[in-house]
């Protein structure tokens, strides 16, 4: 194990008064193996002040153990994945992955750009999910530590390059993950490109904020700051209709449990077997604000998600299917886990009433994310 501690000396000058359980922030770091491919993967550990460690791996920028205090101080794991690299590479459902090029899908997995239109591998029946066949949850990013005035923090670098999984433009990414001292996870991402491109980055962490592996979510409280979603066809597609939530098992405008509607005959929940849609973020798009909150009784754990993106897809882990075990031998059944990915719109490169997804030679990208965590 490797540990990065010249840098904590600065970081404790400014971690601020100190706290129950008050520990030294640090980064450590461990080997994960070596891909089928023959590069090696690293696990680094970032912990800060308040105990709390969140564990990421370089293989497709994959948070594979979040672990954060109940009401009680007690810490558990939060986010579902593996023990394995090799299990992530052969068999995960993007379990905490960094998603791109393009996360969530796209119809047919085409889209047109100054009239050339672009075809992307169909990974999902019949469309394209996720960045596609070997999207940037599967590639091995650079990685390099840093300890920071909010916390012990890891970026990570990854060129794209023109034509990568179908896609036009060399695409530079930053992706920087900090474990602040406050017990948040902020993610902060950033692209450039050489060639006008279609880009959204997210992340999918699978949390049960109970403890992973300890049963379904539905008695997860749960409130969205959005008037609106996204209603989708019998392929998981926008239909292109910006629908209001009022009156239908969609609205969380107040705490509501995940499973208080999740069943009824509502033929959006029919065709996606749940939640497994497209909010738009009430705040005005490009702030950062909350957009959700998300209570666990039991534990006492609470998590807010606040992003700067425009909307945020809400998944009820509806896929997982006792199928799959994971960390401490856990078998993840129907609703395990569930995913706030906050992100553009699915399929919005063909949908002009969405906000565009198009990045041209010199501007940024730019998408913040903070699931930020605490008890009550
Ligand atoms: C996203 C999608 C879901 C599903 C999962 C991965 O959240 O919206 O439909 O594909 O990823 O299983």
């Amino acid at each position: 194990m490797k540990s990065f501690a010249p840098l904590v000396a600065v970081v404790s000058l400014v971690t601020g008064t100190p706290l129950m359980n008050a520990a030294e922030p640090s980064i450590t770091s461990k080997s994960f193996g070596t891909t089928t491919n023959g590069k090696k993967v690293t696990l680094y550990t970032l912990s800060n002040s308040k105990g709390a460690t969140a564990t990421i791996s370089n293989y497709g920028g994959i948070v594979t153990s979040l672990k954060i205090p109940d009401r009680n101080g007690n810490f558990s794991d939060i986010v579902l994945g593996f023990k394995t690299l090799s299990e992530y590479e052969a068999k995960s459902p993007y379990f905490g992955c960094l998603v791109g090029r393009y996360g969530n899908r796209i119809a047919a997995g085409k889209f047109t750009l100054d009239g050339k239109t672009y075809q992307l591998a169909i990974n999902n029946k019949p469309n394209s999910l996720h960045g596609g066949l070997k999207g940037f949850d599967k590639v091995v990013w650079e990685a390099t530590p840093l300890m920071t005035k909010q916390g012990p923090s890891l970026k990570l670098t990854y060129i794209s390059k023109d034509g990568e999984e179908g896609y036009p433009g060399t695409l530079t990414v930053t992706a920087t993950y900090t474990l602040t001292n406050k017990n948040e996870l902020k993610l902060v991402y950033r692209a450039k490109t050489d060639k006008k491109t279609i880009i959204n980055l997210t992340q999918h962490s699978y949390f049960n904020l109970a403890g992973q592996g300890t049963g379904d979510i539905l008695d997860h409280l749960v409130t969205l700051k959005a008037d609106r979603f996204t209603p989708v066809d019998k392929n998981l597609i926008p239909t292109g209709r910006i629908a209001s939530v009022k009156g239908t098992p969609f609205d969380f405008r107040k705490p509501t449990t995940i499973g208080a509607r999740i069943n009824e005959k509502a033929e959006q929940l029919k065709i996606a077997k749940g939640y497994d849609h497209n909010w738009v973020a009430a705040k005005l798009s490009g702030q950062l604000g909350v957009v959700a909150t998300v209570e666990d009784p039991k534990s006492g754990r609470v998590m807010e998600v606040l992003t700067t993106a425009p909307g945020f897809q809400f998944y009820t882990g509806n896929f997982l299917d006792g199928t799959l075990t994971g960390k401490g031998g856990k078998i993840y059944n129907f609703r395990n886990g569930f995913c706030i990915e906050p992100q553009h719109y699915p399929d919005s490169p063909n949908h002009k009433n969405f906000p565009t997804v198009v990045l041209k030679p010199g501007q940024t990208y730019k998408n913040t994310i903070i699931y930020r965590f605490s008890a009550k």
